[in-house]
Parts: C-alpha cells; sequence; structure tokens
C-alpha cells in the first residue's frame, strides 16, 4: 500500500521539519568549568555509629522516578563493551540525528558492541514530549524518566544514566557520558584508552579532571550556594564534557547518591560520589573541555572536544573517515 508509505514518510518529514522549527540556538554546557587548581585534603571520616546511619538507610534523595520512554532491551542480545550516555534537552533534534549520523553511530566498529542512549526528562511543553515519543519510536535510542527536565536537574539526568547502566545493562564494560554538543574521537576511545583486548578494569574513571573551589558569585553559571556546599574546595572532578568509567561505578554512583545530598552542578556531585567511594579519578588529556579549532591532525589525538556544532560534527567525521590513510 503505497499510499500508507508515503503518508508514514509525510508525518516524518513533517514532525522533522517542525522540530527544526522549536529549535533554539542557545545550548548551554552542562560542565563546570574550573576556577584554580588547588590540592585537595583528604575527606572527612564518617562516624558510622548512631543517627547517622538512620539517616542512611532512610535515603535523602530516592530517585524513584518512572520511565515515560525505555529501551529496557538494548543489552539484552549481549553486553557492550561500550554505553555511551548523552546528557540531551528536547529541542536539540539536530544535535542527536548529528550524533547518530556520526560519532554515536552504534554500528562503526564490527568487532567492538556500542549502545548509544540520549538521556531526557519530562518536558514542561507537552509538544515537544509528543515529538520525542515519534523521535524514539524511528530510532529507539532515548530514555526519558519523569522528572521535569531543567539545567537545574542536571544531575538527575546524570543519576538517570547510572542507574540505567546498573539495572538493565550491569555487564557493560565500560560506560561514557558525555553532552550533544562534545565530538568523541571514538577509535581513539575504543582502541587505545580502553583495549578491548585488555583485562576490564574495576572502579576505574577518567576523563578531564578539575581540581577547584565552589563559585560564590551569585552571577556565574556555577554558582554554588555556601548552605549547599560549605567546604572551600571541591573533591576531584571530571569535566561533565566527557568522562569515562568501568560500569561496575555506575552501581557504585547512583548507590551513593540515594544518601548524598545533591548538588545541581552534576560533574561536581559524581565527584562528591567517588570521593566518598574511596575511588580517584585519572586525569586523560586527550579530554579536552574547551572548544579547539579542527585540524585532522590535531583530532586524531584527542577523546572528546566540546562545543561542536551539529554542521561541524558532520564535517569533521567526513574529513576524519575519508582520510583515515593519510598520515600525520
Ligand atoms: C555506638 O552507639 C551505641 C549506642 O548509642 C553506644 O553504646 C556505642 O558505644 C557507640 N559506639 C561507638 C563506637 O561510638
Ligand atoms: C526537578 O525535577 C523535580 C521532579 O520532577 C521537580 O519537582 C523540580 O521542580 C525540578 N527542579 C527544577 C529546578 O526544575
Amino acid at each position: 500500500m503505497p499510499s500508507k508509505v508515503s503518508c508514514l514518510y509525510l508525518l516524518t518529514v513533517v514532525c522533522w521539519a517542525s522540530a527544526l522549527w522549536y529549535l533554539s540556538v542557545s545550548r548551554p554546557s552542562t560542565s563546570y568549568v574550573g576556577q584554580l587548581n588547588i590540592p585537595i585534603r583528604k575527606s572527612p571520616k564518617v562516624n558510622k555509629n548512631g543517627t547517622f546511619s538512620n539517616i542512611r538507610a532512610r535515603s535523602l534523595n530516592p530517585h524513584d522516578f518512572g520511565y515515560i520512554i525505555n529501551e529496557a532491551k538494548k543489552c539484552e542480545a549481549e553486553p557492550p563493551f561500550l554505553v555511551i550516555l548523552i546528557s540531551t534537552t528536547h529541542k536539540e533534534f539536530d544535535a542527536r540525528q548529528a550524533i547518530r549520523e556520526t560519532w554515536g553511530d552504534e554500528s562503526t566498529f564490527p568487532d567492538v558492541r556500542v549502545v548509544t542512549l540520549f538521556l531526557l526528562g519530562r518536558s514542561t511543553d507537552v509538544v515537544l514530549n509528543q515529538m520525542v515519543e515519534q523521535e524514539s519510536q524511528i530510532f529507539h535510542d532515548i530514555v526519558v524518566e519523569d522528572f521535569i527536565d531543567s539545567y537545574h536537574n542536571l544531575t538527575l539526568k546524570t543519576l538517570m544514566g547510572m542507574r540505567w547502566v546498573a539495572t538493565f545493562c550491569s555487564k557493560a564494560q565500560y560506560v561514557l557520558k558525555t553532552d550533544s554538543d562534545i565530538f568523541v574521537n571514538m577509535e581513539n576511545l575504543i582502541y587505545n584508552l580502553l583495549k578491548p583486548t585488555t583485562k576490564p578494569r574495576r572502579r576505574y574513571f577518567t576523563g578531564y579532571v578539575i581540581n577547584g573551589g565552589p563559585i560564590r558569585d551569585m552571577r556565574s553559571k556555577w554558582y554554588m550556594p555556601r548552605d549547599l556546599y560549605p567546604e572551600s574546595k571541591y573533591p576531584p572532578f571530571c569535566s561533565g564534557t566527557g568522562y569515562v568509567f568501568s560500569a561496575d561505578v555506575a552501581e557504585l554512583i547512583y548507590k551513593t547518591s540515594l544518601h548524598t545530598r545533591l548538588l545541581h552542578l552534576e560533574d561536581v556531585y559524581v565527584g562528591v560520589c567517588l570521593r566518598k567511594l574511596g575511588i580517584h579519578p585519572f586525569q586523560n588529556s586527550g579530554f579536552n573541555h574547551w572548544k579547539m579549532a579542527y585540524s585532522l591532525c590535531r583530532y586524531r589525538r584527542v577523546v572528546t572536544v566540546h562545543q561542536i556544532s551539529p554542521e561541524e560534527m558532520h564535517r569533521i567525521w567526513n574529513d576524519m573517515t575519508s582520510k583515515k590513510h593519510l598520515k600525520c
């Protein structure tokens, strides 16, 4: 029935056209971009006795949101080597599509299984929720949890990713958590950093490590109120633009978060959980949380680059894949 097919096609076109219409230019960066490098002192010892353990049992932060959209069977057939979790917002239709068609393509490496997922909360805009629902029915790579999607709830989005891996993909080996405006050099990440043929690591965490302290200036995007975080320094944490960890860490962080007071800066918060767990993030110079002008040889050496538009992503990807034979 050709009419039915073309009708479906038309529907898809209309859907994408309205998606473009909805697009906004602003894409707030999700990561804290650091202050000074300050050495971090040892974390305070916790008294296991008395009231404190009762508080722990009660769960400060239950994170019991239901799934509006889930892809529960993504890992069922065969555990992936790498799960890619991409924090995204509803309007970023073009950014998600660019990632699907470039570095996020699950079928790029025939020998390495990769699962790509976009993470979302619930929008207050009914139309946007419907558009994401349709997009999800086409691509099956979106997970939506039932919390309000907002910049201040970004930490919930990261925790939702950790919870998803712990629940539906615990046999995966590694996880990359990144944003929709990041270019990832997958070849470098998989073959030079993670190395599928070597023994899987445990309690492993790496990225662009920041040793900084809270910004108390209320005008800053990274403002941290003193009553929320009184200490003068943050534990070392990896910039939210891109960090990689062994999949066992997902459950550890998720469980730790249940009794750790939420901070709206997701990367700082993950750092706080890592300190509680006694896991030290490794510095890796391949993770760039600033923009970096494109050159083939420069981008061959990186793992992540920040602030890449969907158009740039296509251009970079096409250039790199068509020039594999060139030496630097
Ligand atoms: C823990 O609390 C109990 C009861 O409050 C008390 O008897 C015990 O001495 C405490 N132990 C420590 C190590 O503080
Ligand atoms: C975060 O999500 C929760 C749960 O949906 C909601 O109650 C809260 O208002 C949201 N916070 C912000 C700042 O949007």
